[in-house]
């Protein structure tokens, strides 16, 4: 992995698993400094030790674990989701990104540059790029899950604009476990077929550290994100 041209300070949450641990992987990769957030429960592997790496053992809902969190950061990734399907019922998304905006708030102006939520197609514009029965299903099988993200985005998008905070939300379709490829198309619109649905969680960390934070691209919007076909 290219090491970054300037060193970053990132603060993440769900860096235990899934996004978040392939975020936390190829970010200590590139050079960058981390402080993770990671639950004294979590049933996740623990994070391999690295000098640039710290972990804060609280919750996502605590205010002043994830103040301890993004204290020192500049840029704020939050992956943060149900996790196993044994986990459905707990919507976690938006009350972790209302507490992290309550955080942030506590800190001098201009000291968080940067937010990126890793939210799910289906809402917002991208709700007409997903075909009827991929919609029915979602919102049968997880109906919350939407309300949940739907309301995420909105807490980031209506604090950042305050605040004067570049945020981006990301809008995965079907996530998988698949290596890294850095083959996938990202755009505001993008109609989700069978055939471009899966995009893999390492390719969407890759995406965010890439376009969003080594680039700076795709500031103040959502991005679908899908693989190639
Ligand atoms: N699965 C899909 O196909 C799909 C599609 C589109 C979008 N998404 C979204 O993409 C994101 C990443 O999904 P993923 O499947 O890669 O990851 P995941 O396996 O759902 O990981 C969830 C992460 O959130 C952490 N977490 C949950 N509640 C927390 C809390 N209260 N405080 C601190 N940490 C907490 C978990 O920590 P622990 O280790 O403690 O559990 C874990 O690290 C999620 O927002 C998901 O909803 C998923």
């Amino acid at each position: 992995m290219e090491k970054s041209q300037t060193q970053k300070t990132i603060a993440v949450f769900g860096g235990s698993n899934g996004v978040g641990r392939q975020f936390v992987k190829q970010s200590l990769d590139r050079g960058h400094q981390l402080r993770v957030l990671v639950r004294p429960t979590s049933k996740s592997k623990a994070l391999e030790h690295h000098p640039n790496l710290t972990t804060i053992y609280g919750d996502a809902f605590d205010r002043s674990a994830v103040l301890a969190t993004i204290q020192l950061a500049s840029i704020i990734f939050l992956s943060i989701g149900p996790g196993s399907f044994s986990s459905m019922g707990n919507y976690p998304t938006s009350k972790a990104q209302r507490t992290i905006n309550e955080a942030v708030n506590e800190l001098p102006e201009g000291h968080i540059r940067k937010m990126i939520l890793v939210s799910v197609v289906g809402i917002g514009s991208s709700c007409e790029d997903t075909p009827a029965l991929m919609q029915f299903s979602g919102n049968w099988l997880v109906p919350k899950l939407l309300d949940d993200k739907r309301a995420a985005e909105d807490a980031l998008k209506e604090f950042c604009t305050f605040k004067n905070i570049e945020w981006t939300a990301l809008r995965p379709a079907i996530l998988n476990n698949c290596n890294l490829t850095r083959k996938y198309h990202a755009s505001e619109h993008t109609k989700i077929t069978m055939l471009n649905a899966m995009v893999g969680r390492a390719d969407v960390a890759y995406f965010a550290l890439e376009e969003l934070i080594e680039q700076n691209l795709w500031a103040n919007t959502s991005v679908t994100l899908t693989c190639c076909p």
